[in-house]
């Protein structure tokens, strides 16, 4: 690693402001380097070098930390794997994602969010977190998996997820072979993994079980098809599966769930924007959109771009470099770890004036300059959830206002909870009836 870089920050100010931790790193320099325990990580903080990165996935290959963990969990599936296996496997799910696919699992997103409101009662304190993410974990096991929903099922499936998630840091900051000690920590953790691969085990078994609809394959229906068929250069084994299964359920809950979390936060803070829904809604004949996903120029949509900018669920995505290359001018040699965070561009008033403040008119019109919005990625490797993630986050969002007004709880905003994402830690929300 060069000596060139000024040397900042450690684990103590991350965690304790993990937000303004991150938005400040581009004080330190264009490419800032942390010593995060054992590790040091070179984070691009400008739009140029954080798309020199993304599109370059050969040369920033994935791997770090990160990505170490994600394979305790998934194994080499499609978000984790390295470039050489990459284009097969994401040629493999992309079906699952496209508009006609989305298109049916509309009505799924539309029911589970009414489901979800429909519990409420006038006046409740709502859990956020808790109420999020049951809702995202149903909808990617209804939609992705088509599997049945056993209470036992999702509470099994929610609570691994959540243990996993909080022990990632843990993980990814402790010395080499620390991980496998005796410690509590370590076997929740391991606990975790554990029971989530048996729950999603038990969900493949169910789906063999019954017809896999060719026509219309949801995706786990297509990776078994792929995997019974003839063509053994495609052939998924067992636990390939299972890997990607679990990659599903993993990349697909907590990331939507915390981005909804946040959401609800900041709208609970904006009352008039509540208002303002509710007139959109109103006045719109539900009519859906073409494109599912896609910007409809609806308030809705400003909504939750503005908050997945001000609150991008992933908070630091690491990269290995695979071979010698130079970045911002500097020399970084084989298995260095360069790695990306929205916070510093998203919260950056070059790029997005009057950055702390909740405008969702700032996207009016408006799409961002290459490399400043990095909330889902980009390049090959960016999510290929996103458009799913958007039409999930709306139908909530819609199904929301529609028949309640959020209003804040706690005095102060609640702190970020340092996970594999960033969650708003212990949120409550009190819910009224709107009449
Ligand atoms: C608000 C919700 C979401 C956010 C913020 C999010 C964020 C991201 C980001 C930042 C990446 C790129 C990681 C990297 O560069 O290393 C990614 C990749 C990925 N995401 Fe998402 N995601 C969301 C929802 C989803 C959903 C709903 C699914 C699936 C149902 C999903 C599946 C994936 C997969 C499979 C990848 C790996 C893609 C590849 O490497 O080809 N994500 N996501």
């Amino acid at each position: 690693m060069p000596g060139t870089l000024p040397v900042i920050g450690d684990v103590w100010p991350l965690l304790r402001d993990p937000i303004g931790f991150l938005a400040d790193l581009p004080r330190h320099g264009d490419l800032a380097r942390l010593r995060l325990g054992p590790m040091s990580v070179s984070v691009v903080c400008t739009p140029d070098l954080a798309q020199q990165v993304l599109r370059d996935d050969r040369t920033f290959d994935k791997g770090g930390p990160f990505f170490d963990r994600m394979r305790d969990l998934l194994g080499e599936a499609v978000a984790t794997c390295p470039h050489s296996r990459h284009r097969r496997l994401r040629r493999l799910v992309q079906p699952a994602f496209r508009d006609e696919q989305l298109r049916r699992y509309r009505p799924v997103m539309r029911a589970e969010a009414e489901r979800l409101t429909d519990s409420w009662s006038d006046g409740q304190r709502i859990d956020v977190m808790a109420a999020t993410m049951a809702y995202t974990t149903r909808v990617a096991l209804r939609t992705l998996f088509s599997v049945s929903l056993t209470e036992e099922r999702l509470t099994a499936a929610v609570s691994d997820i959540e243990t996993w998630v909080a022990g990632v840091p843990l993980q990814m900051l402790l010395p080499p072979g620390a991980g496998r000690l005796p410690l509590p920590a370590n076997r929740h953790y391991r606990d975790a993994i554990a029971g989530l691969r048996a729950t999603i085990a038990s969900a493949v078994e169910e789906r063999r079980g019954r017809p896999l609809d060719a026509e219309e394959p949801d995706l786990l229906a297509s990776m078994i098809i792929t995997q019974d068929s003839a063509d053994r250069s495609g052939r998924l084994s067992d636990t390939e599966l299972i890997d990607h299964a679990a990659t599903f359920l993993a990349a697909g809950t907590e990331t939507s769930a915390t981005a909804l979390a946040w959401m609800f936060h900041l709208l609970a803070l904006h009352p008039q924007v509540q208002c303002d829904l509710r007139t959109e809604l109103a006045g719109q004949e539900r009519r859906a959109a073409d494109r599912p996903g896609h910007d409809d120029g609806s308030l809705c949509h400003r909504v939750v771009l503005e908050a997945l900018r001000l609150h991008a669920p992933a908070w630091l995505l690491t990269r290995t470099v695979t071979e010698h290359t130079i970045l911002d001018g500097i020399p970084f040699e084989e298995g260095a770890v360069v790695a990306y965070s929205p916070y510093p561009l998203h919260r950056d008033a070059a790029y997005f004036p009057d950055p702390r403040a909740f405008r969702p008119d700032r996207w009016t019109d408006r799409t961002p300059e290459p490399g400043t919005f990095l909330t889902f990625g980009g390049g090959p490797r960016s999510c290929v959830g996103h458009r799913f993630a958007m039409l999930e986050l709306t139908a909530a969002l819609r199904a929301v206002v529609a028949a309640w007004e959020l209003q804040p709880l706690d005095a102060g905003p609640p702190r970020p909870r340092l996970g594999a994402t960033l969650a708003p830690r212990g949120l409550r929300l009190r819910v009224r009836a709107h009449t």
